[in-house]
Parts: C-alpha cells; structure tokens; sequence
C-alpha cells in the first residue's frame, strides 16, 4: 500500500470518527459484508464479567448488549459524535450512560483496577506502546485485555469475494505485525488466533496481564 493510499485512509477514518459519525454503521456494514456485528461480538463473549471498561467504543453496539445482559460496561472514546450515539442507544434501551470522553493513552481510572479492557477494530492507538502500558497499568494481574483488530470473509458466493475484495482495500485483514512482541514487551501473554464464523474469520488477540509488569519489575 502506497504511503499517499494510507494518509488518504487515515484522513477518511478521522472523518468517519467524527464529522461522519452518522455514516459510520453503513460503511462498516458495507466494508464487512454485513458482518461487522457479529465480528465486534467475538471480542464481547471473550471477555470477564465484571469491572470491564470499552476503549474506542464508537457507535456503542457492544456496550447497549452488555448493558441489555445486566453486565453494563463503561466506555471511553474521544469522539463526541460517537459518545452522543452512543448515549442515544443506551437511553434507548433504558440504560444509564456511563461513557467518558478521553484519550486511551491516558485512561481515567486507577491502577489495578479493571479485570477487563475491549478493543474491536481500534484505530492506530492499539500499535501505540503508551496504549499497552496505561491498559497494563488499570489492569490487575491476569486482567485480559481482548482486541479484535481484523477480520476476513471467508465465503465463496459473488457478494462475499466482491466484499471482500472491498475489505482488503481498508485493511481489515492486516494482521498488525509485532504486535504480539509489543504486548509482550508492556508485560502481557498473548494468545491470538482466528476465530471461524459462519462465512468469515475474526481475528482475537487475548493479552493477560503478567503478575509483574517490566515497569513494576524495574527498580
Ligand atoms: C474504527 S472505530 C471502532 C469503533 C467500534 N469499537 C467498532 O468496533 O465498531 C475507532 C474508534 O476509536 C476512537 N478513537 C480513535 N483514537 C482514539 C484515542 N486515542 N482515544 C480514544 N478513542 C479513540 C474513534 O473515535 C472511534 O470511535
């Protein structure tokens, strides 16, 4: 991919994250053909049940079906588009909102604290080794943190390879190299492998906590 191709999508998913909010639901159902939802749930089923927090929540899906199971998750996302939507969906479904504003490299909870962190389909933060220490920081020991940063359709039929010849357009399917060895080195163990659906496959990186991590190692 050419660098001027990957400034140009940068440029297009910063829209879709804000001015184009409203939009961001049909493209990513157009860019998944039609599996998006099913995707961001193979993250949801693999993570804990209690003291869980979203990072990069967007339009809120996952949070109104943890929130509809009696499990709500807080969430945090920096695009206020994407908060008023996701308020909206909560409200909708009768729940409270308990969505913050801010930056996941500077998370607003305390250490140790969580025994659950959700990504699906991050944005460039998910590569940012600042990301990995503040998720290990709130984290307690062998906390998760669960990402789905990829997946692939699968499918033989005409729409499923015109899809997914779409797909690879975005970059759905780049598998994030070293990224296991970054997580590692924030002090994680990583377990990642694609997960089969019906006509696609889904990317899971599971990354627990170590009991110590290289900055509490260091003296
Ligand atoms: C591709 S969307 C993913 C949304 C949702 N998780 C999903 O699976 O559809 C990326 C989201 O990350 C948020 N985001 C990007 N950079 C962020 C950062 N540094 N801190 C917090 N949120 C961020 C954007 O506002 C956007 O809602």
């Amino acid at each position: 991919m050419t660098n001027g191709w990957t400034r140009l999508l940068w440029h297009a998913s910063r829209l879709l994250y804000a001015q184009l909010a409203w939009s961001y639901d049909l493209v990513a159902w157009v860019v998944s053909g039609g599996q998006w939802r099913a995707w961001t749930r193979v993250g949801l089923q693999a993570l804990p049940a209690a003291r869980v927090v979203e990072i990069a929540f967007g339009p809120g899906h996952l949070l109104r079906e943890r929130a509809d199971a009696g499990s709500p998750l807080i969430g945090i996302d920096r695009s206020p588009q994407m908060i008023r939507q996701a308020a909206r969906r909560l409200r909708r479904g009768g729940h409270a909102a308990r969505l913050v504003r801010g930056d996941v490299r500077h998370l607003p909870i305390a250490t140790g604290r969580l025994d659950g962190v959700l990504s699906t389909f991050p944005a460039e933060f998910i590569i940012d080794p600042a990301t990995h220490r503040e998720v290990a920081r709130v984290l307690a020991p062998g906390g998760v943190l669960v990402v789905i940063p990829s997946a692939r359709l699968t499918g033989r039929g005409a729409l499923d390879r015109l899809f997914g010849s779409l797909a690879r357009q975005v970059a759905l399917e780049d598998p994030l190299p070293g990224f296991r060895q970054a997580l590692e080195a924030a002090g994680f163990n990583v377990d990642m492998g694609w997960v089969r659906l019906d006509r696609s496959e889904v990317l899971r990186v599971l990354a627990q906590r170590a009991s110590n991590t290289p900055s509490e190692a260091a003296p």
